[in-house]
């Protein structure tokens, strides 16, 4: 018997119905994890979905990435480029066939990985739901910023979190730009995605 294969990709630009298929798939599935709602998502048009695949496809910006397991998507991923070298995960999500296998792991340090590539600076923040994530989040070197956002709709409830892994070449803490900045639209998951 062979083991599948797992593969790490970014989206390609010709790829914007595979970004809403699964944006609509982790929405559907997982509704309590993102501030953005399926209906909300379901309701835009092409012309978003191909907006948000330029702007994770274009040279030197933001990324999406996915996990492939047996050629299936089985995890995703944006890495959003911010201005000031911050820079932010966003819509993480993780087939439940696939959980706890280390899927969502791989592609939070990938996020890492590429952002402290593109800079040397990198300030990689996220927003979580306060759930069982923050578990996740900090085991994967993520902090709590202990700023909050609330729902106005539900009441429901989202943390800033800031990767800590390591410590900065110099010793001292990355640089804090704009650290009390709310996301300006966390429905755009291209944008700031939660
Ligand atoms: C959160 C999520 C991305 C984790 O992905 P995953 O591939 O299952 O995570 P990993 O296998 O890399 O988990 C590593 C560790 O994280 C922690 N962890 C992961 N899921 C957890 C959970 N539901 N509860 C508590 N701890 C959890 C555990 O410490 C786990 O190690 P263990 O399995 O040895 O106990 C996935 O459960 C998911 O997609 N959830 C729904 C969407 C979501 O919440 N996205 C994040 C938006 S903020």
């Amino acid at each position: 018997m062979t083991t599948p294969k797992v593969m790490i990709r970014c989206l390609q630009p010709d790829e914007w119905r595979l970004l809403k298929t699964l944006r609509l798939r982790a929405l559907a599935c997982d509704p309590e994890s993102y501030w953005e709602t399926v209906d909300e998502a379901s309701a835009r048009d092409d012309l978003y979905w191909n907006t948000c695949a330029s702007r994770v496809t274009t040279p030197q910006g933001s990324r999406m990435f996915i996990v492939e397991h047996a050629e299936i998507v089985a995890a995703f991923v944006f890495g959003v480029k911010k201005d000031h070298d911050e820079y932010s995960v966003g819509g993480l999500w993780v087939d439940p066939a696939h959980r706890r296998k280390g899927f969502g792991s791989l592609l939070a340090q990938q996020v890492v990985t590429w952002a402290r590539a593109d800079s040397p600076a990198a300030v990689i923040r996220l927003w979580c739901h306060t759930g069982s994530a923050l578990a996740f989040y900090r085991r994967n070197g993520f902090q709590s910023l202990d700023r909050f956002r609330t729902h106005d709709l539900d009441g429901r409830r989202i943390v800033e979190m800031e990767w800590r892994g390591t410590r900065w070449p110099s010793g001292s803490n990355p640089p804090r730009k704009r650290a009390d900045r709310a996301p300006k639209n966390p429905r755009d998951p291209a944008k700031s995605p939660d």
